[in-house]
């Protein structure tokens, strides 16, 4: 399964996608965290480095889809998988893993997309880099009982990348403010509009008036759980590091809501390949056919079925 969590700017984003997979792993799940935002923070918090996979964009291409790489074809984010593919598994013993992700905390392995470098400065924009994790995550091969969970890019950005439709729950942690509702309500609606679910997770609650205010703005139905306001947050950022341990323990009834939502997703396979496929063509016919003066549409594989895939 996957989840993503979203959310403005200092929402929570970061320190709730770790503290959930901090709670998956200690109840011994398999899970991989994957930071996919421009602003880095999920290894400092797992305790663990970073290796940028988006530098090592190339190799990526050849590893998950060989036989277009070795033809010079160019391979772009949204490809669809085709029938040479090759997928990952939620495994620390995964080869795919195993070279791109560093281990942190309860032994969970993490990509992280990486950031930019000064070489980008004004020239280079980080959806370009986000497309390794598009990549990636068309041809992640997780289970029932598995679990990704990724840390996205701040506020509506999600929209603009194929990310927003590649889990099977979105999550938006939603501060109790006018601005921060809106952005939720913003993204909430666009993603409705093309099936995909997304939750709000209230965070940094301190009372019951911002709990009411949440509730009023966000209706019952949609807001997954409530994540008090905790000065355990200061103490990490100052340092001390297993507090977080402590944050996930008081936490542990809405996560365990969040969980229940996740596995009760059946993923319909044959509509994500259909949007994988719509947004593709979107992708060339709008930018990328005239920028390689070739007909990208071509590559799509109409052979690949995903349940045929997943179930083998
Ligand atoms: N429940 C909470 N109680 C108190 N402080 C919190 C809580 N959740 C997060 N914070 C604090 O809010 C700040 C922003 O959190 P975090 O970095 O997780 O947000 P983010 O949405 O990932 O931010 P960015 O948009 O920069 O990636 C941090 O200082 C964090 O410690
Ligand atoms: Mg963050």
């Amino acid at each position: 399964m996957r989840i993503a969590f979203l959310g403005k700017g200092g929402s929570g984003k970061t320190t709730i996608s770790v503290a959930y997979t901090l709670y998956l792993a200690q109840k011994k799940k398999q899970v991989l965290a994957i930071d996919g935002d421009v602003n880095m923070h999920m290894a400092p918090l797992l305790q663990t480095d970073q290796l940028w996979v988006h530098k090592h964009a190339s190799d990526v291409q050849k590893y998950l889809e060989p036989a277009l790489a070795e033809k010079g074809v160019p391979i772009i984010g949204t490809l669809p998988p085709t029938a040479d593919a090759k997928y990952i598994n939620v495994s620390k013993e995964d080869p795919f893993l195993k070279k791109y992700a560093t281990v942190g905390l309860e032994d969970v392995p993490l990509l992280t997309v990486g950031t930019y470098e000064s070489k980008d400065a004004g020239a280079n924009c980080y959806h370009g880099k986000l497309q390794v994790l598009e990549l990636m995550l068309h041809r992640l091969k997780d289970t029932k009982d598995q679990t990704a969970v990724c840390d996205m890019t701040a506020g509506i950005d999600a929209l603009g990348t194929s990310l927003y439709m590649a889990s099977d729950v979105n999550v938006f942690v939603v501060e109790p403010t006018l601005k921060s509702v809106q952005v939720y309500l913003d993204f909430a609606k666009a993603a409705d509009e093309h099936s995909i679910t997304t939750y709000a997770l209230a965070n940094k609650v301190v009372d019951q008036e911002d709990e009411k205010f949440l509730r009023q703005h966000i209706g019952e139905d949609m807001l997954i759980g409530i994540v008090p306001h905790s000065t355990l947050l200061r103490k990490i950022e100052q340092g001390e590091k297993g507090k977080i341990y402590d944050f996930v323990e008081i936490n542990e009834g809405v996560f365990g809501r969040i969980e229940e939502k996740v596995s009760g997703v059946n993923r319909d396979y044959q509509a994500y390949m259909k949007e994988l496929n719509r947004i593709y063509r979107l992708n060339c016919e709008w930018w990328y056919n005239d920028f390689y003066g070739s007909d990208l549409t071509k590559y799509i594989d109409e052979s690949v079925n995903y349940e045929e895939v997943f179930a083998a």
